[in-house]
């Protein structure tokens, strides 16, 4: 941090270290670990819903970490959170147009929202404060934090992929969501893709200037707008493997599938995880491979998600399907393939979980980075590690290309994949991973952290100057 600024974090759903047990995706996770390593204060939604939201945000202090939180009345549950933010804004940044509806109504209480959260941190925000703000569901923050006379470096970082301008234009009012952007003084993508997506829609749409150091110039106003991939807490999530709670599961889960492989998926219930692909391709594993019938298990670990989203309920309902199906298909009296389990664990009992599979499954259709990938990668044992099978739509997979990387599409190609890392050798196993698990532990989620904020405080630095320039002219 710059001197004794401090550092305020502000995303829409906050992981207070009580709730620790479980994590709903890597935002939480990311989020929680920048903030132990450099302390501060964490705004945002309490995750309650109360017939009236309160004006007041709640308070909790834990360790270096001061929560304020504030609760949603019902309906901007309704129209913010399920409605712009998740049926708006999520399937669009996650290329599916076939997806996204647009509501005039919610888009209103989506704006209406980000300026009372806005009001509401504005009384407990210092001089010397870094304001940084997470996620799809606080575009417009930084602008209101800005009506309201705020001058703080302001930060943007986007966990969803950023969509390419000719899916964007689709949305009403688009140039309105991308001009409310330009408030901050960085924005940071998970990959260069995302970055090239959102400079193209600046050149094309919004006749910007863009400069080769990664500053955009358009509505009156110069940012800068760079890749920073998100991390893991390398180090703490290997050692979570050799917690006696990680061991104790791994145990039990181990003894239960009696010497057959596992193949293991973590994936909160939503169409961008490629769920009902991934099991038609376990499907044909299990078709075109017969040698793994009564061999292997596909741990499936899928904790609810936005349920009251009907997109959501549809997944569901479509996985839940698709594993009976298989698993009708194929079981023996001793033996089901697919171990379909419909509820969220822990982060210690995953990373026991992660250990004792063979291969790791990470096959989204879209995803900003997909953690899930990074963690297992970091929970193999280093003399006997099993193999990642990533998809090439994972935000990771511009890092991790030693894993098995495939189109998640191409369900017969992802069932060779499966195979070869189920036949892979010692030797190659153990160079894929240590070659990826280096690359893990130079870009942990404290070099995120650091990065972006370095980063926040040269575009502050470079904005103020090409401000006085412009005005000088
Ligand atoms: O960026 C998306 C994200 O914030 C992820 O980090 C996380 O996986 C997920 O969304 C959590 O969604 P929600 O807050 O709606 O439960």
């Amino acid at each position: 941090m710059n001197g004794s600024g401090r550092l305020v974090v502000v995303s829409n759903r906050v992981t207070q270290v009580t709730s620790r047990k479980v994590l709903a995706g890597g935002l939480a996770a990311g989020v929680l670990a920048a903030l132990r390593e450099s302390g501060g204060i964490w705004f945002g939604w309490s995750g309650g819903i109360t017939d009236q939201s309160s004006p007041e945000p709640n308070h909790a202090t834990n360790g270096k970490i001061t929560y304020l939180t504030c609760d949603l009345s019902r309906r901007d549950f309704e129209e913010y959170y399920n409605g712009f933010s998740n049926r708006t804004l999520w399937p669009l940044f996650h290329y599916r147009l076939d997806l996204t509806v647009f509501d005039r109504l919610q888009y209103e209480s989506y704006l209406r929202v980000n300026r009372h959260f806005a009001t509401r941190l504005l009384p407990y925000l210092e001089e010397d404060d870094t304001i940084w703000v997470h996620d799809y569901h606080l575009i417009p923050f930084a602008e209101e934090l800005r009506k309201m006379g705020v001058d703080a470096p302001l930060g943007f970082f986007l966990h969803t992929p950023f969509p390419p301008a000719d899916l964007l234009v689709a949305l009403p009012r688009h140039e309105k969501l991308l001009r409310a952007l330009f408030a901050y003084d960085l924005i940071g993508f998970q990959t260069e893709n995302d970055v090239r997506n959102f400079r193209d829609y600046i050149k094309r749409e919004a006749n910007g200037k863009l400069d080769g150091d990664g500053s955009c110039t358009a509505f009156g106003r110069t940012i800068q707008v760079k890749a920073f991939p998100i991390g893991i807490d390398t180090e703490d999530f290997a050692a979570l493997t050799e917690t006696p709670e990680a061991k104790r599961q791994r145990h039990i889960l181990e003894k239960s599938v009696m010497e057959r492989d596992i193949i293991i998926g973590v994936d909160r219930t939503d169409y961008s995880k490629g769920l009902p692909n991934r099991l038609k391709a376990f499907e044909l594993l299990l078709e075109n491979y017969p040698v793994n019938r009564g061999r292997v298990h596909l741990l499936q670990i899928t904790p609810p998600s936005r349920e009251h989203v009907p997109e959501y309920v549809e997944i569901q309902t479509e996985v839940e399907g698709l594993s009976g199906h298989i698993n009708g298909r194929f079981a023996e009296f001793d033996w089901v393939p697919i171990r379909y389990i419909h509820k969220a664990y822990n982060r210690r009992i995953l990373a026991g979980f992660f250990r004792a599979a063979r291969v790791g499954l990470v096959t989204p259709l879209r995803d900003g980075m997909n953690l899930v990938a990074k963690e297992y990668v970091a929970a193999q044992d280093p003399d006997d590690p099993g193999v990642l099978v990533l998809s090439k739509f994972a935000g990771a997979a511009r890092q991790m290309d030693r894993a098995l990387i495939v189109n998640p599409y191409d369900v017969n190609q992802v069932a060779d994949a499966i195979q070869v890392a189920l036949e892979m050798p010692l030797d190659e196993r153990q160079a894929r991973w240590r070659a990826m698990m280096d690359d893990l532990r130079r870009h942990d989620i404290d070099h995120w952290r650091r990065t972006f904020i370095e980063e926040l405080h040269n575009a502050r630095v470079a904005g103020e100057a090409s401000q006085r320039r412009a005005l000088s002219a």
